[in-house]
C-alpha cells in the first residue's frame, strides 16, 4: 500500500489505521527491548559504583516512537505502511538515551555493552570524534537484542544515543530552538550555536581532566583500582 501526503492523517484513513492498530500490539516488543537495554546499563552502572565508587551514568531517557511519527517517517521515505515494512525499515522505534557524567564514561559503557553475547551491533555513528556540521555531538548505536516471547524470539532494534551532560544540554536546547524557529535559523545564529557546541567540547575535556586528577590524588592515600 503506497500512500501520499494528502493521506497523512492516519486517523481518517481506515486502511492505515488497521495496520497501525496491529503495530500498536507489536509495540509491546519494543517496550520490552527498551527495558532490557535499560537494565543492562543499570547493572553496568551499579557494578562501577560498587567497584570504583564512580557512577558513569548520570541518568537515562527512553522513548517509544509514536504511531504519528512512524507514519510521517514512513511517508517521508516513500515506504509502504504495514507492520512488516515498519519493522524492517525503522530502527529507531525504541530509543534509549544514556547521559554520562564524563567523556571517558561514554566509551567505557559502550565497550562493556557491546561485549554482551546477546547484543548485535548494527550501526555505530561517532558524532563525538566527527561532530555534525552544526556542532551536534553524541555516540549513536543501533543494536539488536533478542526478546523472548511465549511462542517465538524476536530480534528487536534499539537506537541508543550516548552523550555527556554537557552534550545533552546543547542538543536539548538546540532541538527546542530549531523547533521554535520552524527549522529556519539564520546563519548568524547557526554560527553562535556551533560556537556554544565548541565551548561545551572544551568544558567536557576540562571536567574530564579535573576528575582524573582528583581521582589520582585520592589514590595517593588509599589503595585504588585501576
Ligand atoms: P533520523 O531520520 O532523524 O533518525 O536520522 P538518521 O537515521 O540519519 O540518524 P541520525 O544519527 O542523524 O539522528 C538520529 C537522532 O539523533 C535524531 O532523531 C535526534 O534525536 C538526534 N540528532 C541527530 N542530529 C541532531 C542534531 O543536529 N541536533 C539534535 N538536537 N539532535 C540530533
Ligand atoms: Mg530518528
Amino acid at each position: 500500500m503506497q500512500i501520499n501526503s494528502t493521506e497523512i492523517s492516519f486517523s481518517e484513513n481506515p486502511e492505515i489505521n488497521e495496520h497501525l492498530k496491529e503495530f500498536v500490539i507489536q509495540q509491546q516488543v519494543y517496550r520490552a527491548a527498551i527495558k532490557e537495554i535499560k537494565t543492562k546499563f543499570e547493572i553496568l552502572d551499579e557494578e562501577f559504583e560498587a567497584k570504583y565508587d564512580h557512577n558513569p551514568i548520570n541518568h537515562m531517557e527512553y522513548r517509544l516512537k509514536s504511531p504519528k511519527s512512524i507514519v510521517e517517517k514512513m511517508q517521508k521515505k516513500g515506504l509502504e505502511i504495514n507492520v512488516d515494512s515498519i519493522r524492517n525499515n525503522l530502527t529507531d522505534i525504541a530509543g534509549v538515551r544514556v547521559i554520562c557524567n564524563y567523556l571517558d564514561d561514554i566509551n567505557h559503557i559502550t565497550n562493556l555493552l557491546l561485549r554482551h553475547d546477546d547484543i548485535t551491533l548494527v550501526r555505530k555513528h561517532d558524532y563525538i570524534t566527527h561532530p555534525k556540521e552544526n556542532g551536534y555531538r553524541s555516540l549513536h548505536l543501533i543494536v539488536l537484542i533478542p526478546i523472548f516471547l511465549a511462542e517465538r524470539t524476536e530480534s528487536v532494534p534499539v537506537e541508543i544515543q550516548i552523550r555527556t551532560i554537557a552534550m545533552n544540554f546543547w542538543a536539548t536546547l538546540e532541538h527546542q530552538l530549531k523547533y521554535k524557529a520552524h527549522n529556519e535559523i539564520s546563519q548568524n545564529l547557526r554560527d553562535r550555536l556551533k560556537s556554544c557546541a565548541e565551548s561545551i567540547t572544551h568544558l567536557d575535556d576540562e571536567m574530564q581532566m579535573i576528575h582524573k586528577e582528583i581521582k589520582s590524588e585520592a589514590c595517593l592515600n588509599v589503595e585504588c583500582p585501576v
